[in-house]
């Protein structure tokens, strides 16, 4: 094992917020260089000698890993481009030990459990205010294929498998549209959820309580807002039923929100480096795909916009062949259909999107979304893919076949 140390002392004129904004982009390494192993970085805490304010540390599994990563293009830019302008000293020191990590087993198709601090697990829900609770619950109901579970006049959650719901809606008649307020991620348990409240608090985030209703459907859990202003919660120990709905034709899972962001950079450093999602791919300058715990492609994206909407939520239907009766189902009542039928490259999923503004984003019914091996979710280097219609639904002809989407 090689561990590769630098220490480091930014110049004097350099701004906070500079400062702050290099040592995000120093988290993010983990993530653009899948070899790294035990990422770390702080402040010099050390009485003895206050020549350097930092010191990052970092793994290899090699020489080559190491000397891969010191001259990939993205890392000698960095340097050349960020670096070097803005430090005023640095020291760097790289040594081999001897690798004591439990080998991984062989021969079981088991991967050891990455040291690598974790993410939420996997998406839960939506919360969505409606001007009219009635009509939305009919829509989910029939378009979806979600079941109302419980519901008053000012509230209703709909479920699609045995999870407590997957959309809660709230009435909300002073509303001309339907509007995302918050999404909910499951997290493996305590420990996990106590690891990222601290790292939300340690970011400067401020902790906020579970929504009233939400905090005896769970275990424990806390809410955040991200840089939109979309309320993430977490929690462990989602209530769920013994039975799914006893409908033929719905949802296996809410698989998760597709956000356009004004704040792209900003919103893309808080999912990625405090709340610990991976990125799995992403559309170079537009958008990026992220993961969870529960290895679907993505349990999030983030797409650069010129306005913040949640443009979607995508639920994965039981087949090719149930999404394609909904989508008669949604010809045969006039139901809007935004997008038709498009196949997703990078999720290999084929789908299509519902949008009646009334209701909130678009309504994503796959068929079906990649899940990553549990070492593909260690090991998975994040795609860089240029911006063509290709990439995102292999049923185009051409690089310029921008219309339907
Ligand atoms: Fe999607």
């Amino acid at each position: 094992m090689i561990r590769h140390t630098l220490a480091f002392t930014f110049k004097d004129d350099v701004p906070e917020e500079v400062r702050a904004s290099v040592l995000a982009r120093l988290a993010t390494f983990p993530s653009r260089y899948p070899a790294m192993r035990d990422w770390s970085l702080g402040e010099n805490v050390s009485t003895r000698d206050s020549t350097f304010a930092h010191c990052m540390s970092v793994d290899f599994a090699t020489h080559d890993d190491l000397r891969a990563y010191l001259s990939s293009d993205s890392h000698e830019g960095f340097v050349r481009e960020t670096w070097r302008p803005l430090i005023a000293r640095q020291a760097i020191v790289s040594y081999e030990y001897p690798d004591r990590s439990p080998a991984t087993p062989r021969g079981t198709g088991e991967t050891a459990r990455s040291p690598r601090p974790r993410g939420p697990y996997g998406m839960e829900y939506a919360r969505i205010e409606v001007p009219d609770l009635r009509a939305a619950i009919e829509f989910l109901e029939y378009h979806v294929g979600l079941q109302l579970e419980a519901h008053t006049e000012e509230y209703a959650y709909l479920r699609a498998d045995v999870e407590h719901h997957s959309i809660e809606l709230i009435g909300a008649p002073e509303r001309e549209y339907g509007h995302t307020t918050a999404v909910g991620y499951s997290v493996e348990n305590g420990d996990v959820l106590e690891q990222l409240r601290k790292r939300v608090a340690d970011a400067g985030h401020e902790v906020l309580d579970l929504a009233e209703r939400q905090r005896p459907l769970c275990d424990e859990g806390f809410a955040v807002c991200d840089p939109n202003g979309l309320i993430v919660e977490l929690f462990t120990g989602f209530q769920e039923y013994a039975e799914p709905p006893h409908i033929e034709i719905r949802p296996l899972d809410l698989v998760h929100p597709f956000i356009a962001t004004t704040k792209y950079q900003e919103s893309l450093d808080f999912y990625t480096n405090v709340l610990n999602f991976l990125p799995s791919d992403q559309i170079v300058g537009s958008t990026t795909f992220l993961r969870c715990e529960d290895r679907y492609h993505h349990s999030l994206a983030l797409q650069d916009n010129k306005e913040y909407y949640v443009a979607h939520l995508c639920f994965a239907m039981k087949s090719l062949d149930h999404v394609m009766r909904m989508r008669a189902r949604a010809l045969y009542k006039g139901a809007p259909i935004a997008s038709d039928i498009v196949n997703h490259s990078a999720s290999t999923s084929i789908a299509f999107y519902m949008h009646d503004r009334r209701f909130g984003p678009r309504f994503e019914l796959c068929d079906s979304h990649r899940v990553f091996t549990p070492e593909e979710h260690e090991t998975h280097r994040a795609r860089r893919m240029p911006a063509d219609p290709r990439n995102i639904d292999v049923w185009r002809p051409a690089s310029d076949d921008w219309g339907r989407f």
